[in-house]
């Protein structure tokens, strides 16, 4: 019974002094975890980053540079007679209306600028407001937009296709 005090004062006195250093443990364990954190982080945007190319030099790997150096955009048997592709990333769809012909438009729709985003039944379709062009020139087949796809001018030889 007598003991229960003295402890009592004990622990009272225990907090009192330790608690600077108590509190810089704290803080030193706060940011290391806050450096554990943003390093965690780091690493994983990294490897989404290296992902996310390695991904994508796999799928489209001579596509890539295509936009800024003359190289291949596409490679013609990837252009259905008939059909085309839009290339997201260069903003351009490539259509073969006939067989051996190849155009390319812009793949910004001329009604409020959204990306067109499919080539189907003869026509290039923008999501937005569902205008559609026509593969072989561009022209309005369809929806709000009253001005053609900007054409846009490809090269073809050895069976690639380079915007000019
Ligand atoms: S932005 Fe393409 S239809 Fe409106």
């Amino acid at each position: 019974m007598v003991t229960e005090p003295a402890s009592q004062v004990e622990e009272n006195e225990r907090p009192a002094t330790e608690a600077p250093d108590g509190g810089n443990t704290r803080r030193g364990v706060l940011i290391g975890v806050g450096l554990a954190g943003v390093a965690g982080v780091a690493a994983a945007c990294g490897g989404s980053d290296d992902s996310g190319d390695s991904g994508g030099n796999g799928a489209a790997g001579q596509q890539s540079p295509a936009a800024g150096g003359g190289a291949a955009l596409a490679q013609t048997s990837e252009i259905p007679v008939g059909g085309g592709k839009v290339f997201k990333e260069q903003k351009v769809v490539v259509t073969q209306p006939a067989q051996g012909t190849f155009k390319a438009f812009s793949a910004i729709c001329t009604h409020r600028q959204c990306p067109v985003d499919e080539v189907a039944d003869g026509t290039i379709n923008c999501p937005c407001h569902r205008s559609k062009f026509k593969i072989a020139d561009g022209s309005v087949a369809g929806g709000p937009a009253t001005r053609p796809l900007e054409e846009k001018q490809v090269t073809v030889s050895g069976g690639q296709i380079k915007l000019a």
